[in-house]
């Protein structure tokens, strides 16, 4: 016999104290079974303002180990323990060894102020927040930015080199990135010295993507994620956190079309008329897609089983710093 896993899902989180998590990223019918959505700042917010003492979190790991660390008394369950294709290019050894490279440039230690995008390890936030320094995320990465300068210290911007130049260059900063083909990156020279990590899917659109549109569609707009490529956001009429390309298409005059450059389910979702996907290939994460509606349901049955599956632990002391660099993030 089948089972209907969306009529199993409501029954569990009727029946459990449970709250249901997911990113706008996932899969529409994994999504609509969510009591939380939102880009990941929000969720990391929302979840630690909620009561249930269960979190099931549809997304990809970071997601799930930022809620441990902010709320640890929360039981924190993901129905698949995806890592971000971002997230793992850096570990703690990476970051020591950007640390090195700085110094090597002339840099001391304490004259560095770590920055690490939301979609990181929680090791590499702990090395981060032991140094001082903080979380951001895309829909808050310039405030956190702004605030890092008032220590007048150079920032070193991990994991995601697009995220760190974007910035950078809306705030008329100087950027390099380490280890960047054809460029040397001298850290003396430059405000925000990034780590070369970048997100696979948004590399996925081109300043050819956006002229391909604007010559199709006279008027069109173009909006992205800042992850994407600094060529392709410079040439874009809009950058922002998924939450932030949301309200823009909302407030756009429906006749207005519009191409979106970020992840696919999220657009395909947006999609009313007059909006495009920006890139001839389908954009789509492919960690954020392993989470199915029978793995939302299996998590589920296995905390009303008591036999709790794919449970988030993170180590006590990489959680107390950690901590610290979420907690400077979310004072802001
Ligand atoms: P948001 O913070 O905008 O939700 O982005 C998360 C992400 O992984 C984008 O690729
Ligand atoms: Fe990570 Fe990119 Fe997927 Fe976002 S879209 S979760 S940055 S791999």
């Amino acid at each position: 016999m089948s089972i209907d896993y969306k009529k199993e899902i409501e029954r569990l989180k009727k029946k459990l104290p449970v709250t249901v998590v997911g990113h706008y990223y996932q899969r529409d019918e994994v999504f609509e079974m969510a009591d939380i959505t939102g880009d990941s700042l929000e969720l990391a917010r929302r979840c630690d303002a909620d009561n249930n003492p269960w979190v099931v979190f549809c997304g990809v790991g970071f997601m799930g180990q930022s809620v441990k660390i902010i709320a640890p008394e929360k039981r924190v369950l993901m129905p698949k323990i995806a890592c971000c294709a971002m997230a793992r290019m850096m570990d703690g050894s990476y970051f020591d060894e950007s640390v090195a490279y700085m110094n090597k440039h002339g840099i001391k230690t304490e004259d560095i102020l770590p920055i690490t995008y939301i979609n990181s390890d929680a090791s590499v936030k702990a090395k981060v927040g032991v140094m001082g320094g903080m979380v951001c995320t895309s829909s808050n990465a310039y405030k956190i930015i702004e605030k890092g300068l008032e220590s007048g210290k150079k920032i070193l911007f991990v994991p995601d080199r697009c995220l760190g130049q974007n910035f950078a260059n809306s705030m008329g900063l100087k950027s390099c990135v380490i280890g960047a083909e054809g460029e040397e990156c001298n850290p003396q020279e430059a405000d925000v010295i990034c780590f070369n990590g970048f997100c696979s899917v948004h590399q996925l659109f081109t300043v050819d993507d956006i002229e391909f549109y604007r010559e199709k569609f006279e008027g069109i707009k173009i909006a992205v994620h800042p992850e994407c490529d600094p060529a392709v956001v410079d040439a874009a009429d809009f950058a922002g956190s998924t939450s932030q390309l949301i309200k823009y298409v909302n407030d756009l005059d429906p006749e207005q079309k519009v191409a979106i450059g970020t992840e696919y389910n999220l657009v395909n979702r947006m999609r009313k008329g007059n909006t495009y996907v920006l890139s001839s290939t389908k954009p789509e994460c492919p960690t954020m897609n392993e989470t199915t509606l029978e793995d939302l349901y299996l998590t589920l049955k296995s905390i009303e089983d008591n036999k709790p599956i794919n449970e988030i632990f993170v180590e006590p002391e990489i959680r107390k710093y950690a901590k610290l660099a979420l907690d400077r993030m979310l004072a802001l």
